[in-house]
């Protein structure tokens, strides 16, 4: 078995990203979630559908540590908390089921807040601790570490044997100043097309949160993937010398922890890169998780 790791619902490749050592793979269904991977991370994901992978595709990998980051609407309120009856569940169950028979010795997964009180976290602890995991699960937000933006999440990280000492740590993370302001995060020369009518905002008024470009304690609400198609709770608005704007996804994407030097494919349509960007996971919390064995 090799030391890598393998990424299950990969995305663009954030816990990737984090980890310090080499991924020996990668998976995940969407096209452009795997375009982007394979243009900055040089590894191709295989385009599989996880709700029908077998226990034999998934050992070739040899893979130490798996990292799991499943679909969150059957957890979410928008999505209906339809729980362990929302079909989106189906691929994280059937990871879970053959993770417990190979046995790797690092497993760890991300998910909303509202997975903690899931019955689907049920099974997953329920599953892992019969399997010999011991469970470490506790809500990280970016803001605990500096980070101008909040996107309280659930991780856990499960270790094959030791103590058995299980641990959970649900308060909510105390926030710290931004040890980088706002501003630091910021396109030199935004888009216009980013800019936003006065109509949008005077329709949802006090339901729009607005950032001051320039504030030095401003803090980012959570971006989801609907940004930019919902016009409230889905993010913040910016306003800077221009009036006021989105926040482009490349901006999103600093503020998420990934390094200047990584690029969305040329010519993604910016809806997709929204899209792409509000899914992914912060790098500086993966990071804080140490996935050492
Ligand atoms: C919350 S996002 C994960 C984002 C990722 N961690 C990142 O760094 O960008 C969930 C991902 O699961 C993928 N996905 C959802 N259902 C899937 C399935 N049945 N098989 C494979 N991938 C799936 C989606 O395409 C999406 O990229």
């Amino acid at each position: 078995m090799s030391s890598g790791l393998l990424e299950l619902f990969s995305g663009i490749g954030a816990a990737g990203r984090a980890w310090g050592g080499s991924v020996v793979g990668a998976i995940d269904q969407n096209p452009h979630a795997n375009a982007t991977y394979r243009a900055n991370h040089g590894l191709a994901p295989r385009a599989w559908n996880l709700a029908g992978v077998t226990a034999a595709q998934l050992s070739a990998f040899q893979a130490e540590r798996w990292w799991l980051s499943p679909p969150c609407q059957p957890f979410t309120v928008r999505g209906a908390r339809r729980d362990l009856e929302d079909p989106r569940v189906k691929p994280l169950l059937r990871v879970l089921a053959i993770l417990c028979e190979l046995r790797p010795p690092v497993v760890a997964m991300e998910n909303v807040p509202g997975f903690v009180a899931s019955a689907t976290r049920g099974e997953l602890r329920a599953a892992l601790i019969a399997a010999g995991y011991t469970l470490d699960e506790r809500l990280l937000c970016p803001t605990s570490l500096g980070v101008p933006m909040r996107r309280q999440r659930y991780y856990l990280v499960a270790r094959l044997g030791r103590d058995g000492g299980h641990r959970s740590q649900f308060e909510t993370p105390a926030a710290a100043p931004p040890a980088r302001p706002l501003v630091g995060f910021l396109d030199e020369v935004p888009e216009p097309a980013l800019y936003v009518s006065e109509a949008l905002i005077s329709t949802w008024g006090h339901s729009v949160n607005i950032l001051e470009a320039k504030n030095p304690t401003a803090v980012a609400t959570c971006f989801t993937s609907a940004y930019g198609r919902s016009p409230v709770r889905s993010g913040s608005y910016l306003r800077d010398g221009g009036g006021v704007r989105y926040f482009s996804p490349e901006e999103i994407l600093r503020l998420m922890g990934f390094p200047g030097g990584f690029a969305f494919p040329a010519g993604l349509d910016r809806h997709i890169r929204w899209d792409l960007a509000g899914n992914t996971l912060s790098v500086d919390a993966v990071r804080s998780l140490a996935l050492e064995t």
